[in-house]
């Protein structure tokens, strides 16, 4: 039945995609969706309408999905309700299976998934295939873990009674999740929601739906029942109105979001209300640190892992290069070098190009607007400094900072581009105190050759998770998560089950 739907689609969408794809001589995604997918049906919205996605690469037209309202959401969470009953009951080994399917099916069309991340967000192609498999990666894992959902007897303090611990799916979720990793952030949740028993209603983000329709497709192919896997797609404006519905709605017994902490504060409130669960994977300011006993070739190769990923669009990204003082002018000037020579921007299609847009141009005018608030107060510009209208409106020069001090919006806030920072500071106690030095409290880096400072800086940063020597850290296997603002909750590793499961105790009496 997938296989049908999907190639009635491609006749359409082959039609829609014609002119970018021989422009740029790539083929179409076998599989593009123009329809959500609502109890196992691919249906448009009740009003008919519908909204654009966007190519951050040149801002053509991608094609349409549909622009679905509160009818629509109520819809998929009573199709997820429904579904629910039954999928409950099913056994940790069936759900298992089904997961694995799912993997399976991803990974067979790791190619086609990529394509379609880099024509939606950007990023080349060689980063989405990385994406592709971090992505299934959860799917994997949870697969795995579904069946690793124990309980627990305890030791009864009474003869007469028995007491154990049982482990029960939360109910139907509101999974919401942005742009910049398309597939991860969806599998990340819905892997751990499914594996756990749960029903799912994912709301993607307007940037970004088409990888979620293709998780959907797949999803549909591998087996899972209907009602039991829901996209609800929507633009800018319709996305509040869902978000509160998926919070509010009696039928809802959890939310999970990654998103910027402003919207992550205000689905909490909405989440208040019918005492929700829920999970925050929010904002961050991640410093990256670098100290004179570090080997600073590594820590350069850290840092451009770490702040380049994703153009910088990662809430994981370093935000804020500390810099001992006796290594300052060397990392720098490597890390000068490095990027130099290895960013390229362009269109994310072509095998050379090793940076990509910015998402939108609103994030291209923040970005902008960032580098030019530090320049205002004193910071010198070593690389770039603007946008690169040469390759496009959504690109920004790779950019190198100094001098730059506490006053600036790019100390404090998550820059989200291409941008990198460095501040150089003197002693161990001043750099975790920068460190520190924010609301937020997601990732932290630091780079060091002494055991002792290792431990003592490891578990002094105020955050969720720590690269020692390493700027890449994001792995299924690992607990993610934040401190501070920057969260609730963690994703991923055998933890990430907690969010969709409830501990009921059970008291066996008179025995
Ligand atoms: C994020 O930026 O939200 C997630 C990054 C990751 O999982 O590594």
């Amino acid at each position: 039945m997938a296989l049908i739907r999907r190639l009635q689609l491609n006749t359409g969408t082959v039609k829609q995609f014609s002119g970018i794809l021989q422009q740029r001589e790539v083929h179409l995604p076998s599989f593009v969706y123009d329809k959500a997918y609502v109890d196992g049906k691919w249906v448009a919205a009740t009003s008919g309408m519908t909204f654009k996605v966007l190519n951050p690469y040149d801002g053509k037209s991608l094609g349409v999905v549909p622009n679905m309202g509160e009818e629509d959401c109520k819809a998929a969470i009573e199709a997820a309700h429904a579904a629910f009953q039954e999928w409950q009951n099913t056994t940790a080994k069936e759900r298992s299976m089904l997961l694995r399917n799912w993997y399976n099916l991803l990974v067979k069309n790791e190619n086609e998934l990529a394509k379609i991340i880099t024509l939606e967000a950007g990023k080349p192609v060689k980063e989405s295939v990385g994406e592709v498999q971090y992505g299934h990666s959860f799917v994997e894992w949870f697969s795995e873990e579904a069946r690793r959902i124990n309980g627990e007897v305890l030791c009864s303090p009474v003869k007469s009674k028995e007491m154990i611990l049982i482990k029960q799916p939360i109910g139907v979720t509101g999974l919401i999740t942005p742009w910049n990793f398309p597939m991860a952030m969806i599998t990340r949740k819905a892997g751990a929601a499914l594996a756990a028993g749960c029903t799912c209603v994912v709301k993607p983000a307007e940037d970004t739906p088409l990888t979620a329709l293709a998780l959907a497709a797949l999803a549909e192919e591998a087996g899972f029942p209907k009602g039991v896997f829901n996209i609800v797609t929507c633009d800018r404006d319709n996305a509040p109105a869902i978000g509160k519905m998926l919070c509010e709605s009696p039928l809802v017994a959890g939310i999970s979001f990654t998103g910027s902490t402003e919207v992550g504060k205000l689905l909490y409130k909405q989440c208040s209300q019918g005492v929700k669960r829920i999970g925050l994977e929010l904002g961050g300011n991640a410093p990256f640190i670098v100290f004179n006993t570090a080997d600073v070739d590594k820590a350069v190769v850290g840092a451009m892992a770490s702040k380049f990923r994703n153009c910088g669009q990662a809430c994981v990204s370093a935000n804020r290069f500390l810099i001992q003082e006796e290594v300052f002018d060397k990392f720098v000037a490597k890390l000068t070098e490095k990027m130099q020579q290895e960013l390229v921007l362009g269109s994310g299609i072509t095998s050379t190009s090793t940076l990509g847009p910015l998402i939108n141009i609103t994030q291209t005018m923040k970005v902008n607007k960032i580098v030019e608030d530090a320049v205002q107060k004193g910071a010198k510009v070593l690389l770039g400094g603007k946008q690169a209208v040469n390759v496009g409106e959504r690109f920004y020069e790779p950019t190198l900072l100094t001098n730059v001090n506490d006053s600036m919006t790019c100390y404090k806030e998550e820059i989200f581009g291409p941008v990198a920072v460095c501040i150089k500071f003197k002693s161990e106690e001043e750099a975790v105190s920068i460190a520190n030095d924010t609301k937020r409290g997601l990732a932290g880096y630091f780079y060091s050759n002494d055991i002792t400072q290792i431990f003592r800086v490891a578990k002094k940063l105020s955050v969720g998770m720590v690269g020692i020597n390493e700027g890449m850290i994001s792995s299924a296997e690992a607990a993610f998560g934040g401190v501070k603002e920057s969260g609730i909750g963690r994703e991923g590793s055998h933890h990430g089950i907690d969010e969709y499961v409830y501990i009921k105790y059970l008291c066996f009496g008179n025995l």
